[in-house]
């Protein structure tokens, strides 16, 4: 047992009393997570617990939680405060070396999980990814801001910024769909694509009715797979914002959201604008194709207006 796990296993019977889970920031994170009741989850580093009413909740007597961690006192815990909770299972295992079953979970869950596992991201971001059906989500957690979270840490930047935790996420096949990193919290919601040549969208995937202009002009996007992520994250969040508005929360969340999803659209459309006039544009001119020429110049009428 390393010198973390000993410490988990020391502090389990104490971590609720000195480590108050943010109950209202919890109930957010289940309205962005958007789980679909039925679902098969999985709680890495469930700790105490303080996530499985939510899963269990969400889920229903249809779907099936399951709490996991490495530490055997955490898991005695969490089993003595939720055993009543008849659509949940403990396990108790190293996410490093447990032999998840492949295709298995429609949701993964990282409560204030990531940072003790961040020197193996690349390993556990890929086993929990084949852990997950096609189109199951992870959903990376914390009720804290980060800069609380590294400070817990000894200042060490064991929780990076959204932007970087995010590529290391698409390189591992996902597609992000909410990316916050607040005052209040952090939470990163992303998908495994169904089928991730939907994503990869290069020569060899194009779809046959499109034309012999297009294919030449797909052919030298470079930012394809980096536009079809911004744009799964546009309509996560917008998603969130529509059930935000269902469960009645106040009106000026709703607009900082909106203005959160308003300048996301402003900074794809700048991305789409620098890849066409980098690429398309570039031939266009070497080939004397003057309609290209005068359809940048709309396209670019139309996005300064
Ligand atoms: C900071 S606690 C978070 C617990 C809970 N999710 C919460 O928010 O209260 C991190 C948990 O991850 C567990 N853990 C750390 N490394 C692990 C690993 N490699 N495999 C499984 N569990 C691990 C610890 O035992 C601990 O319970």
């Amino acid at each position: 047992m390393d010198k973390e796990h000993v410490f988990f296993e020391n502090y389990a019977r104490n971590w609720d009393r000195d480590r108050k889970a943010d109950a209202s920031i919890l109930s957010s994170f289940m309205t962005l997570a958007g789980i679909r009741p039925g679902s098969d989850i999985l709680d890495a580093g469930c700790g105490t617990g303080v996530l499985l009413p939510y899963l269990s909740a969400a889920t229903g007597d249809e779907g099936r939680v399951e709490g996991f961690d490495y530490s055997q006192q955490m898991i005695d815990v969490a089993k003595e405060k939720f055993s009543y909770l008849a659509n949940v299972t403990f396990t108790t295992g190293d996410v490093l070396k447990y032999a998840f079953l492949k295709k298995h979970y429609d949701v993964v869950c990282c409560l204030n999980f990531y940072p003790h596992i961040a020197e193996h991201s690349r390993d556990v971001i890929r086993r929990l990814y084949e852990a997950l059906v096609p189109g199951g989500m992870l959903l990376i957690m914390h009720d804290m801001p980060r800069k609380a979270v590294n400070a817990i840490h000894g200042g060490q930047p064991v929780l990076p910024p959204v932007d970087v935790l995010e590529e290391k996420l698409i390189s591992a096949g996902f597609s992000v769909v909410i990316a916050m990193d607040t005052e209040q919290f952090y939470f990163i919601k992303v998908v495994k694509t169904a089928d991730e040549s939907d994503f990869v969208y290069d020569d060899e995937e194009q779809p046959d009715h499109r034309t012999a202009r297009a294919l030449h002009h797909a052919y030298h996007h470079t930012e394809t797979k980096r536009v079809l992520n911004r744009l799964s994250r546009i309509t996560g969040h917008v998603e969130a914002i529509k059930r935000m508005i269902e469960d009645g929360r106040d009106c000026s969340d709703v607009l900082v959201q909106l203005a959160a999803v308003h300048s996301a659209v402003a900074g794809v459309s700048r991305v789409i604008l620098k890849d066409h006039i980098d690429h398309c544009i570039v031939d266009a001119i070497c080939e004397h194709d003057a309609d290209a020429v005068e359809n940048l110049k709309k396209a670019i009428n139309t996005f300064v207006k």
